[in-house]
């Protein structure tokens, strides 16, 4: 990631290509992973805003092909945060770059409190992600 990036903390995972390949009611996120192909690979991630969510989620695929969903925001000060690729490990993409594990813990940097981690039920080709 380059340096610049860093400094403004822009991160790279994107917003999903196309935008209605998930929805949000009720506390429940529900993602058409066929209409998710950001997600049909190990370490690819999305990011989810708006629609009412009152958090920005990250959501990671594994290497084992589990959906791993987190707070969009590290710890340390709100900057966004990345999977790692090649790694189960989530990074911060400021310069300070906190790291935390697939469990949200911290494992390197600034902050000070683990990742707040959503859980995530994949029935058939819907990951859904409870935010309550
Ligand atoms: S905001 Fe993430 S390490 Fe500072």
């Amino acid at each position: 990631m380059g340096i610049l990036k860093k400094i403004f903390g822009i991160c790279e995972t994107k917003k999903p290509k196309d935008p209605h390949c998930w929805t949000f009611s009720d506390g429940r996120i529900e993602i058409d992973l066929n209409r998710a192909g950001e997600l049909s690979m190990p370490y690819r991630s999305i990011r989810l805003e708006g629609k009412g969510l009152a958090d920005r989620i990250l959501v990671v695929r594994d290497d084992s092909g589990k959906f791993h969903a987190y707070n969009n925001k590290c710890t340390h000060m709100g900057r966004r945060i990345d999977p790692v690729l090649g790694s189960s490990d989530i990074r911060c993409c400021s310069v300070m770059g906190s790291v935390f594990n697939a469990k949200g813990e911290i494992v390197s940097g600034p902050a000070k409190e683990n990742l707040k981690q959503y859980m995530t039920v994949k029935q058939g080709s819907i990951l859904s992600i409870l935010t309550v």
